[in-house]
């Protein structure tokens, strides 16, 4: 199979490579994700006893923050409902009070920030400067060892320190995550898919909130990186946008004064205010990643309204609707490199040419299988291991389509000047849990392509 020899290459060249990528600086959210894999019975119980009739409501329209258990119990089913991943804001303490009762099975690194640095730090040996909005014992117990950093002054000096030696007693960021499994029922309600519901109580990464270091020293911080990943911007709201995204304007034209490649991760953004300033960012950045659901917004926000729909209507999603909405992106924006991520296979857009872009996105998806596989990647091992999970057989008519299309040969092709590069990818038919495993793609494609490019 053609693909199986292309995935043990990339593999090895970028294996070989990845620990000379230089460092990376990872910002701004990183949290504790406390995962609760859903029990039906457990679930009902909780309904009937909330009232099942309020509880209803919400399960058909998502309220826009959380402030009542109905309203919790409801958005769970909203995205059981759906197989759809959703993330609400807990604003009531009561309610947080309840779903630290409700307890979980496993504490979990989690922000964008904080599920990159364990991977690209403790796993692939780059290493990382990472923004922790709040470092508390538990926050850093869950860092791998490894090249893995967060500023400190020390006598109005920049010091780079584990963050299990930061030796703060800050505060926790719980973000506590219902994971389902497809075919989960509760009612009459059964899960199309796998997919996990996510209530964040936390007030530090829902506001993007800054730490001083990183304000007073970014320059400093700046001077010593080759790459940039940035997120957490999904959260803001209209009336809490503004600042830090002039804060972050500011750190990007610091990035590219010195020409870092800066990479956003796109998660979904409810407020349609703050998607439409992301876009206007969107020039200073290198590169943006994406799923479906993510580039459906945007196309949204931009009023090509009938491409978004067409973005959310087949299974899987039709490829030559995503290359027309990424090729809309990179015209409006000037983004360099569009990575789009889907159940089943990646695209990647980009104004440059060559195979390393391919070979980046089938390291990505190898990753991926093992963070599906075990929820979380220990070592290039498991990585490795990965390769075992078969190729999905759903993306022969998408490969087939941009054949068609395009004249895409070994996943590449050229359309409108731009390179498009496709891989399909290894889907583990029953995961451990799907949170992050976005996370694991972007990161590991982006710092996968700089490894091949510059190794
Ligand atoms: P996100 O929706 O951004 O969190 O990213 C989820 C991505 O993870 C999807 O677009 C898929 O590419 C990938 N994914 C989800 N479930 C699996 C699975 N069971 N096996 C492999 N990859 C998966
Ligand atoms: C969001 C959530 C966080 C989770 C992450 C995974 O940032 O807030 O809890 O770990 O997504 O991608």
């Amino acid at each position: 199979m053609m693909w199986d020899g292309l995935y043990a290459s990339a593999f090895e060249k970028i294996n070989e490579r990845i620990g000379n990528t230089g460092r990376v600086l990872l910002a701004y959210n990183t949290n504790i994700d406390a995962i609760k894999y859903l029990n039906s019975g457990d679930l009902k119980d909780r309904i009937e006893k909330a009232g099942k009739e309020e509880v209803l409501r919400y399960s058909n329209e998502l309220p826009e923050k959380i402030r009542s258990v109905q309203q919790l119990l409801g958005s769970i089913l909203w995205s059981v409902k759906r197989g759809k991943a959703a993330e609400l804001f807990v604003e009531s303490c009561p309610v947080r009070f309840y779903m630290k009762r409700w307890g979980w099975n496993e504490l979990r690194m989690g922000g964008q920030v904080g599920i990159m640095a364990n991977l690209l730090g403790g796993v692939y040996g780059v290493p990382v400067i990472a923004h922790v909005p709040q470092i508390s014992r538990l926050q850093a117990g869950l860092f791998k060892d490894g090249s893995i950093y967060v500023p400190k002054i020390e006598n109005g000096q920049l010091r780079l320190v584990h963050p299990k030696e930061f030796n703060a007693d800050e505060e926790s960021c719980i973000h506590f995550i219902y994971e389902f499994s497809r075919g989960f029922r509760v009612f009459d309600f059964k899960a199309p898919r796998e997919n996990r519901f996510i209530g964040s109580a936390d007030d530090y990464t829902t506001t993007l909130f800054i730490r001083d270091e990183f304000r007073k020293s970014f320059e400093e911080i700046a001077r010593s990186v080759n790459l940039a990943i940035v997120s957490g911007l999904q959260a803001l709201t209209k009336d809490n946008y503004r600042e830090p995204f002039e804060t972050i304007r500011g750190h990007l034209e610091v990035l590219n004064d010195r020409n870092v490649p800066a990479h956003l991760e796109f998660a979904f953004t409810p407020d349609e205010t703050v998607r439409k300033a992301i876009l206007d960012l969107l020039g200073n950045f290198w590169s943006v990643g994406l799923n479906e659901v993510e580039l459906a917004s945007i196309m949204e926000a931009i009023g090509e309204k009938c491409l978004a729909e067409k973005l959310l209507t087949n299974d899987p999603v039709d490829p030559v609707a995503v290359t027309e909405a990424m090729l809309k992106l990179a015209e409006k924006t000037g983004v360099r490199r569009i990575h789009f991520h889907t159940y089943g296979y990646y695209l990647a857009l980009t104004d440059y040419k060559g195979e390393f872009v391919r070979d980046a996105l089938l390291f990505a998806a190898l990753a991926a299988a093992a963070k599906a596989k075990l929820g979380d990647v220990r070592s290039i091992d498991d990585i490795a291991k990965a390769m075992d999970v078969p190729v999905n057989e759903k993306a022969k008519p998408v490969e087939e389509a941009l054949a068609r299309e395009y004249g895409m040969e070994k996943g590449l092709a050229e359309v409108d000047g731009y390179q498009l590069a496709f891989v399909p990818t290894k889907i583990v038919e029953k995961p451990k849990s799907t949170v992050g495993i976005g996370d694991t793609i972007s990161s590991s494609a982006f710092v996968g392509e700089f490894a091949l490019k510059n190794g």
